[in-house]
Protein backbone atom coordinates (compact mmCIF):
# COMPACT_ATOMS: atom_id res chain seq x y z
CA UNK A 1 0.00 0.00 0.00
CA UNK A 2 1.44 3.49 -0.38
CA UNK A 3 1.28 5.78 2.71
CA UNK A 4 0.76 9.38 2.67
CA UNK A 5 1.81 11.02 5.71
CA UNK A 6 1.85 14.50 7.72
CA UNK A 7 3.29 15.67 10.87
CA UNK A 8 4.96 18.31 12.72
CA UNK A 9 3.31 21.95 12.92
CA UNK A 10 3.31 24.50 10.09
CA UNK A 11 4.43 28.20 10.67
CA UNK A 12 3.02 31.55 9.73
CA UNK A 13 5.14 34.24 8.98
CA UNK A 14 4.29 37.87 9.99
CA UNK A 15 7.61 38.97 9.03
CA UNK A 16 11.04 37.24 8.39
CA UNK A 17 12.10 36.40 12.10
CA UNK A 18 8.44 36.24 13.85
CA UNK A 19 5.46 33.29 13.09
CA UNK A 20 2.84 31.46 14.67
CA UNK A 21 2.64 27.67 15.31
CA UNK A 22 1.96 25.16 17.80
CA UNK A 23 4.21 23.08 20.08
CA UNK A 24 3.97 19.89 17.75
CA UNK A 25 7.28 17.68 17.72
CA UNK A 26 6.47 15.46 15.01
CA UNK A 27 7.05 12.54 16.94
CA UNK A 28 3.90 10.95 16.53
CA UNK A 29 3.51 11.50 12.00
CA UNK A 30 6.94 10.20 12.31
CA UNK A 31 6.53 7.25 13.98
CA UNK A 32 3.48 6.53 11.88
CA UNK A 33 5.60 7.17 8.58
CA UNK A 34 8.21 4.42 10.29
CA UNK A 35 5.45 1.52 11.17
CA UNK A 36 4.14 2.08 7.64
CA UNK A 37 7.62 1.64 6.58
CA UNK A 38 8.20 -1.24 8.91
CA UNK A 39 5.04 -3.13 7.63
CA UNK A 40 6.37 -3.14 3.97
CA UNK A 41 4.46 -0.03 2.29
CA UNK A 42 5.80 3.24 0.60
CA UNK A 43 5.58 6.03 2.32
CA UNK A 44 5.25 10.05 1.46
CA UNK A 45 6.22 11.90 4.46
CA UNK A 46 4.73 16.06 4.14
CA UNK A 47 6.45 17.41 7.56
CA UNK A 48 6.95 21.42 9.03
CA UNK A 49 10.18 21.97 10.39
CA UNK A 50 11.03 19.72 13.43
CA UNK A 51 14.29 19.08 14.94
CA UNK A 52 14.10 15.14 14.54
CA UNK A 53 15.13 13.37 11.34
CA UNK A 54 12.75 11.47 9.00
CA UNK A 55 13.15 7.54 8.80
CA UNK A 56 15.36 5.91 6.42
CA UNK A 57 13.08 5.09 3.25
CA UNK A 58 10.30 7.27 3.42
CA UNK A 59 10.14 9.88 0.18
CA UNK A 60 10.29 13.56 2.65
CA UNK A 61 8.34 16.60 1.64
CA UNK A 62 9.66 19.47 4.27
CA UNK A 63 7.11 22.22 3.94
CA UNK A 64 6.45 25.40 6.31
CA UNK A 65 3.27 26.95 6.27
CA UNK A 66 -0.20 25.15 6.10
CA UNK A 67 -0.28 26.30 2.09
CA UNK A 68 2.63 25.07 1.34
CA UNK A 69 1.57 21.56 2.75
CA UNK A 70 -1.84 21.75 1.17
CA UNK A 71 0.29 22.21 -1.97
CA UNK A 72 2.20 18.71 -1.15
CA UNK A 73 -0.42 17.02 -0.25
CA UNK A 74 -2.55 17.94 -2.90
CA UNK A 75 0.04 17.37 -5.55
CA UNK A 76 0.68 13.32 -4.39
CA UNK A 77 -2.68 12.54 -3.01
CA UNK A 78 -3.31 10.41 -6.40
CA UNK A 79 -0.37 7.85 -5.97
CA UNK A 80 -1.88 6.89 -2.08
CA UNK A 81 -3.99 4.82 -0.69
CA UNK A 82 -4.12 5.65 2.68
CA UNK A 83 -3.46 9.57 3.64
CA UNK A 84 -2.81 10.47 7.24
CA UNK A 85 -2.87 13.74 8.33
CA UNK A 86 -1.01 14.25 11.72
CA UNK A 87 0.28 17.30 11.19
CA UNK A 88 -1.01 20.23 13.34
CA UNK A 89 -1.93 22.41 10.95
CA UNK A 90 -2.27 26.23 11.77
CA UNK A 91 -5.82 27.26 11.50
CA UNK A 92 -4.80 31.00 10.81
CA UNK A 93 -2.40 33.32 9.40
CA UNK A 94 -1.49 36.82 9.83
CA UNK A 95 -2.98 38.18 6.96
CA UNK A 96 0.08 40.30 5.97
CA UNK A 97 3.44 39.34 5.57
CA UNK A 98 5.97 42.53 6.34
CA UNK A 99 9.31 41.15 4.20
CA UNK A 100 11.21 43.44 6.83
CA UNK A 101 11.44 43.19 10.38
CA UNK A 102 8.55 44.94 12.12
CA UNK A 103 10.14 47.48 14.23
CA UNK A 104 8.13 48.08 18.10
CA UNK A 105 7.65 51.68 17.45
CA UNK A 106 5.05 52.10 14.92
CA UNK A 107 3.55 48.46 15.48
CA UNK A 108 -0.04 47.76 15.97
CA UNK A 109 -0.42 45.56 18.96
CA UNK A 110 -3.42 43.66 17.35
CA UNK A 111 -2.45 41.00 14.44
CA UNK A 112 -5.05 40.65 12.11
CA UNK A 113 -5.44 36.94 11.04
CA UNK A 114 -7.35 35.05 7.91
CA UNK A 115 -7.89 31.65 7.65
CA UNK A 116 -5.55 29.25 6.00
CA UNK A 117 -7.30 26.27 3.65
CA UNK A 118 -8.52 22.85 5.58
CA UNK A 119 -6.48 20.40 4.19
CA UNK A 120 -8.46 17.67 4.24
CA UNK A 121 -11.82 19.38 3.52
CA UNK A 122 -9.67 20.47 0.39
CA UNK A 123 -8.80 16.79 -0.20
CA UNK A 124 -12.76 15.22 0.38
CA UNK A 125 -13.55 15.41 -3.08
CA UNK A 126 -10.57 13.50 -4.11
CA UNK A 127 -11.11 10.28 -1.40
CA UNK A 128 -12.63 7.60 -4.38
CA UNK A 129 -12.17 4.41 -2.18
CA UNK A 130 -8.99 6.15 -0.31
CA UNK A 131 -8.68 6.06 3.59
CA UNK A 132 -8.60 8.93 5.37
CA UNK A 133 -7.60 8.89 8.62
CA UNK A 134 -6.85 12.30 11.00
CA UNK A 135 -5.97 13.40 14.37
CA UNK A 136 -7.88 15.44 16.76
CA UNK A 137 -5.99 17.51 19.46
CA UNK A 138 -8.37 18.21 21.77
CA UNK A 139 -8.46 19.82 25.45
CA UNK A 140 -12.43 19.47 25.92
CA UNK A 141 -15.21 17.62 25.25
CA UNK A 142 -12.79 15.21 23.22
CA UNK A 143 -15.43 12.56 21.79
CA UNK A 144 -17.84 15.31 20.68
CA UNK A 145 -15.49 17.20 19.09
CA UNK A 146 -13.49 14.66 17.64
CA UNK A 147 -16.49 13.11 16.01
CA UNK A 148 -17.30 16.22 14.56
CA UNK A 149 -14.43 16.69 13.13
CA UNK A 150 -15.32 13.04 11.33
CA UNK A 151 -18.46 13.82 10.09
CA UNK A 152 -17.75 17.17 8.87
CA UNK A 153 -14.06 16.38 7.23
CA UNK A 154 -15.27 12.78 5.54
CA UNK A 155 -12.65 10.45 7.51
CA UNK A 156 -12.45 7.03 8.10
CA UNK A 157 -11.62 7.39 11.40
CA UNK A 158 -9.87 9.92 13.29
CA UNK A 159 -7.78 9.37 15.98
CA UNK A 160 -8.32 11.81 18.76
CA UNK A 161 -6.22 12.76 21.90
CA UNK A 162 -6.95 14.70 25.24
CA UNK A 163 -3.68 16.95 24.71
CA UNK A 164 -4.16 18.13 28.85
CA UNK A 165 -3.31 14.39 29.68
CA UNK A 166 0.21 14.04 30.70
CA UNK A 167 1.87 11.99 28.30
CA UNK A 168 -0.78 12.56 25.93
CA UNK A 169 -0.23 14.89 22.73
CA UNK A 170 2.35 17.33 21.69
CA UNK A 171 5.95 16.77 21.81
CA UNK A 172 6.16 13.47 24.67
CA UNK A 173 7.18 9.80 23.47
CA UNK A 174 3.68 8.35 24.01
CA UNK A 175 0.38 8.91 23.45
CA UNK A 176 -3.51 8.11 24.85
CA UNK A 177 -5.62 7.95 22.00
CA UNK A 178 -9.11 6.63 21.08
CA UNK A 179 -9.65 5.32 17.73
CA UNK A 180 -13.07 6.95 16.62
CA UNK A 181 -15.21 5.81 13.43
CA UNK A 182 -18.62 5.70 12.60
CA UNK A 183 -19.00 2.67 14.02
CA UNK A 184 -18.14 3.76 17.16
CA UNK A 185 -15.24 4.83 19.65
CA UNK A 186 -12.27 2.70 20.61
CA UNK A 187 -9.89 4.12 23.85
CA UNK A 188 -6.68 2.62 24.22
CA UNK A 189 -4.26 3.18 27.02
CA UNK A 190 -0.94 5.19 27.63
CA UNK A 191 1.43 3.59 24.79
CA UNK A 192 4.31 4.59 23.43
CA UNK A 193 3.78 6.53 19.94
CA UNK A 194 5.43 3.94 18.24
CA UNK A 195 2.90 1.34 19.11
CA UNK A 196 -0.14 3.88 18.39
CA UNK A 197 1.43 4.30 15.08
CA UNK A 198 1.69 0.26 14.33
CA UNK A 199 -2.16 0.44 15.65
CA UNK A 200 -2.67 2.93 12.91
CA UNK A 201 -1.38 0.84 9.93
CA UNK A 202 -2.97 -2.08 10.96
CA UNK A 203 -6.21 -0.20 10.98
CA UNK A 204 -5.73 1.13 7.53
CA UNK A 205 -4.27 -2.41 6.35
CA UNK A 206 -8.02 -4.36 7.65
CA UNK A 207 -9.71 -1.19 6.10
CA UNK A 208 -8.35 -2.19 2.94
CA UNK A 209 -8.59 -5.62 3.28
CA UNK A 210 -12.37 -5.45 3.66
CA UNK A 211 -13.12 -2.98 0.89
O1 LIG B 1 3.93 16.02 16.85
P1 LIG B 1 3.82 15.52 18.28
O2 LIG B 1 4.58 16.39 19.26
O3 LIG B 1 4.16 14.05 18.38
O4 LIG B 1 2.29 15.68 18.74
C1 LIG B 1 1.30 14.87 18.18
C2 LIG B 1 0.02 15.68 17.87
C3 LIG B 1 -0.57 16.20 19.17
C4 LIG B 1 0.35 16.86 16.93
C5 LIG B 1 -0.96 14.67 17.15
O5 LIG B 1 -1.21 13.59 17.99
C6 LIG B 1 -2.25 15.36 16.76
O6 LIG B 1 -3.22 15.43 17.52
N1 LIG B 1 -2.31 15.88 15.49
C7 LIG B 1 -3.43 16.71 15.00
C8 LIG B 1 -3.32 18.10 15.52
C9 LIG B 1 -4.41 19.00 15.02
O7 LIG B 1 -4.13 19.93 14.30
O8 LIG B 1 -5.63 18.66 15.33
P2 LIG B 1 -6.97 19.48 14.90
O9 LIG B 1 -8.00 18.93 15.79
O10 LIG B 1 -6.72 20.97 14.91
O11 LIG B 1 -7.20 19.07 13.40
C10 LIG B 1 -8.05 17.98 13.03
C11 LIG B 1 -7.53 17.32 11.75
O12 LIG B 1 -7.63 18.26 10.65
C12 LIG B 1 -6.07 16.89 11.81
O13 LIG B 1 -5.96 15.66 11.12
C13 LIG B 1 -5.33 18.01 11.07
O14 LIG B 1 -4.15 17.53 10.44
C14 LIG B 1 -6.38 18.43 10.02
N2 LIG B 1 -6.29 19.84 9.62
C15 LIG B 1 -6.33 20.84 10.56
C16 LIG B 1 -6.27 22.17 10.17
C17 LIG B 1 -6.19 22.45 8.78
N3 LIG B 1 -6.11 23.72 8.35
N4 LIG B 1 -6.18 21.46 7.87
C18 LIG B 1 -6.26 20.16 8.27
O15 LIG B 1 -6.29 19.24 7.43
Amino acid sequence: MKFLVTAGPTREFIDPVRYLSNRSSGRMGYAVASAALSRGHDVVLVSGPVSISPPDGVAFVDVVSARDMLEAVASRLSECDVLVMCAAVADWRPKAFSGMKLKKRGMSPVLELEPNPDILTEMRPLKNGKIYIGFAAETNDMLAEARGKLERKGLDMIVANDVTKPGAGFEVETNIVTFITADGAEPLPLMSKADVATRIVAWAEKKVLKA
